[in-house]
């Protein structure tokens, strides 16, 4: 037999990216690839890319010029490019960058043993179609190994929502949600394989309607409570929510699932109704802190996390003062905030921009603001009892590292403990990034 080729895949972006790099290297497993961590040695790079903001789509290219020296070395080395920049660019990415000899969007990457076969004959490969066909049903690959405790699942892809600063409805099309048969048995396959915990991935992942069993059509709900069944399962967690896709049901089922994390990562964007309204949210900020609310009532102790866009185009000073109070009132546990990026095709790129100076002066008392928050959050765990799922050894002697309930990293130093335990934690201390603590 001859030695396997090699995969080097690299991710940038959002946990879809990740779960897709997952099924990428599994697709292409079946045509005798296993996978490397460096490109050296590598007979396939893919990266896997993000069109979010600008940075994100032009560090793709300085990526692929570091590879002309292995390719010069090596021509049989094939490069590709996956993901939302290669959904968004196309062909470009080939006429930019020669030396690229394949591109799949990430609608199509079924496609790719057969795209890899065409690139080994020595032509170039494309497919960014958004096919009426299923890709999840459609991936074939070599049968998957043991791993480790955590995982994401993807259910649902794409977005409708059209908010006006975004691609993702362009780069990853219409809202398309898996069937629950098809989400359960991988669930149950992750689940044999050593997996406890769950990450139920999508853009818009609590607007999950997929086809159920009986003919109806499954709320993310009622998917959560279908998991919650699953033996050897022992948590689940969901990202990313719309606000206004929150429903009853959902919200209850913080409060009385017991698997189901106190977590919740609910993006609000701004603070200001005024810009809210630009950006094509349908919701206000106080519609947004009532649902806070009701959440929070489900479940008192639950953390919770947001995204912010600042200097997005025709914000004022006092608009931004909006999303200040905004973020003071709600307390976040973690707070993701960015500049304003233009994105080329959105509504908002043709409008008035706010000046790079003022975007980066907003953006740094807006950090300052969530990491108190975040830090406070973190400190008051000092004394508390939490659930702690170990996922791999700390850095020390004898010691473990791993996440509780609320997603905060802690370390354990306890030679007793293993991969894969879920135990209860005292925590003692309260560090930059995370917290130590004992077995309780
Ligand atoms: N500029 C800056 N941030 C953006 N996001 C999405 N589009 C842009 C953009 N054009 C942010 C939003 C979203 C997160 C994933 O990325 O806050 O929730
Ligand atoms: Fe983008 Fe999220 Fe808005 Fe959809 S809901 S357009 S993914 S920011």
């Amino acid at each position: 037999m001859s030695d396997p080729k090699k995969l080097y895949i690299k991710t940038y972006g959002c946990q879809m990216n990740v779960y897709d790099s997952e099924r990428m290297a599994e697709a292409l497993g079946g045509q005798g690839y296993v996978e490397t961590q460096t490109p050296d040695d590598a007979d396939m790079i893919l990266l896997n890319t993000c069109h979010i903001r600008e940075k994100a789509a032009e560090k793709v290219y300085s990526e692929l010029g570091r590879f002309k020296g292995l390719k010069a070395a090596k021509p049989d080395l094939k490069i590709g490019v996956a993901g939302c920049v290669a959904q968004a660019e196309g062909q470009e990415i080939m006429r930019r960058q020669p030396l690229v000899d394949l591109v799949v969007g990430p609608s199509s990457y079924h496609h790719l043993p057969e795209m890899e076969a065409k690139t080994r004959k020595g032509e170039k490969a494309l497919v960014t179609d958004f096919p009426e066909e299923d890709k999840f049903a459609k991936l074939k690959g070599r049968p998957k190994a043991a791993r480790g405790p955590t995982a994401f699942l993807s259910v649902q892809e794409g977005c409708d929502k059209f908010c006006a600063f975004c691609v993702v409805p362009y780069t990853r099309g219409a809202e398309y949600s898996r069937p629950v048969e098809t989400v359960l048995s991988e669930a149950r396959d992750l689940v044999e394989r050593g997996v406890r915990e769950i990450t139920l991935l999508g853009q818009n992942v609590n607007a999950y309607h997929g086809a159920g069993p009986d003919g109806d059509e499954w709320s993310l709900a009622r998917l959560i409570w279908a998991l919650d069944d699953v033996d050897g399962l022992e948590r689940i967690r969901f990202t990313t929510s719309h606000p206004n896709d929150m429903d009853d049901d959902l919200i209850e089922a913080h409060g009385t699932c017991d698997k189901l994390m106190p977590y919740l990562h609910l993006p609000v964007q701004s603070g200001s109704d005024r810009i809210l309204k630009r950006m094509n949210r349908s919701h206000t900020a106080e519609s947004y802190l009532r649902l806070i609310e009701r959440i929070r009532e489900a479940r008192p102790d639950i953390l919770l996390s947001g995204d912010f866009i600042v200097g997005f185009p025709e914000e004022t000073e006092e608009d931004f003062q909006a999303t200040m109070d905004l973020v003071a009132e709600v307390n976040y546990g973690y707070a993701y905030s960015f500049k304003y990026s233009t994105r080329p095709g959105t509504p908002a790129a043709e409008r008035a921009q706010v000046d790079e100076d003022v975007k980066s002066e907003r953006l740094y008392r807006l950090q300052d603001l969530i990491t108190q928050q975040q830090r406070a959050i973190q400190d008051a765990m000092v004394g508390r009892e939490v659930g702690v799922l170990f996922e791999k050894p700390g850095r020390l002697d004898g010691q473990m590292a791993g996440k509780s309930d609320h997603l905060h990293a802690v370390h354990v130093r306890d030679a007793s403990l293993s991969v894969g335990e879920l135990r209860r934690v005292r925590i003692t201390e309260s560090g930059t990034n995370s917290l130590a603590g004992e077995l309780a």
